[in-house]
């Protein structure tokens, strides 16, 4: 049997937080590593504050590895939490050149910063002089259109990059429209570095029909897909389905809300942290408008419990 793929799980800024990390980890297979929502503003020469280093606790999570990323078009600031980052224990360092959204990109930072190929290099020469740990980087085709990418593919082979990541779409369509296989191909093949494909797959059938298409890629990281099913990865493995996936589904979400309310000491802003995973995981249930109407009026704790209660009882979960 041939060595399955590794899958990475997508970072989401707000949603797969340090408690979601590590309870998803627990409950569910097939991950290989796990990427945090991007950080940025932090102070060079200055420690990092609780909070970020609250957010950095765990470098594995049930064994696991966790790959913190950085938004920023700073490099004294990259390599800054580079040395929090390697000395905190993780083993590698995301850049992300993805970010689409205009109040980033207008700032010349994610997929904004694709625009400027001179400054990407000038920020690569400086922190390959100075970093220790492997630096990976996470990007679009481009911000405006793919020729972007293109432009950067001898820039990109002149460094030593751990890996990248390649969201085959460009910054100005966000998450819609489609993906472009023939780009993310034809650029993937002229970079020397390993890439890992990411972009809409939804389901093992997406994953057959993108990996077919690609015999040259070998990583993979879904998004999208795992927030809409959990069992996603396991599924794209082979690994056996556990018996009972509802029951399963649901002591995964039980365990997620009470460790929320431990970790955050029951404050009632976690439940629009776990409606916002809910607008994703409505889709493994068979009618998920529906689905989302009993749970978006929850204002209470005991709204929320009595809402999952009447899900699970009215609802069946379905695979695509
Ligand atoms: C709400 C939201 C938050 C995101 N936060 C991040 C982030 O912090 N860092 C990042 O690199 N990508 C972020 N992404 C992009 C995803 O990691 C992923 O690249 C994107 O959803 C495409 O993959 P998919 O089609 O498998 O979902 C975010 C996407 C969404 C919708």
């Amino acid at each position: 049997m041939s060595i399955p793929s590794p899958i990475y799980f997508a970072p989401f800024q707000s949603i797969t937080t340090p408690t979601f990390r590590r309870v998803y980890a627990k409950h569910f297979g097939g991950v290989d590593k796990l990427y945090t929502p991007y950080f940025s503003g932090i102070a060079v020469g200055t420690k990092l504050p609780a909070k970020k280093l609250d957010a950095l606790k765990n470098q594995f999570e049930n064994g696991i590895e966790v790959i913190p990323q950085i938004l920023s078009k700073d490099a004294q600031e990259i390599i800054w939490f580079a040395k929090h980052c390697e000395d905190l224990g993780f083993k590698e360092l995301n850049w992300n050149l993805g970010c689409p959204y205009p109040q980033v990109a207008n700032k010349q930072r994610g997929s904004g910063l694709l625009l400027y190929p001179d400054k990407i290099n000038e920020i690569l020469d400086i922190v390959f002089q100075k970093i220790n740990l492997p630096f990976s980087v996470k990007c679009r085709l481009g911000y405006q259109t793919k020729e972007e990418l293109t432009t950067l593919i001898p820039v990109f082979n002149n460094y030593p990059i751990h890996e990248i990541t390649i969201h085959a779409r460009t910054g100005k369509q966000l998450y819609g429209g489609q993906t472009d296989w023939d780009s993310f191909s034809e650029i993937s093949k002229q970079l020397l570095h390993p890439i890992a494909y990411n972009g809409d797959v939804f389901t093992p059938k997406d994953f057959a029909a993108i990996q077919a298409q690609m015999p040259n890629i070998n990583r993979w990281m879904l998004g999208r897909g795992i927030l809409y099913n959990p069992f996603l990865p396991s599924q794209i493995k082979g690994y056996q389905l556990p018996e009972n996936p509802t029951e399963k589904l649901r002591m995964f979400l039980d365990d997620l809300y009470f460790e929320y309310r431990k970790d955050k000491n029951d404050n009632l802003a976690i439940l629009n942290t776990l409606k916002e995973y809910w607008s994703y995981l409505i889709h493994i249930f068979d009618d998920p408008n529906k689905v989302f109407r009993k749970l978006k009026k929850c204002k209470t704790f005991n709204d929320y419990e009595d809402a999952v209660h009447a899900v699970f009882h009215a609802h069946d979960i379905v695979f695509k």
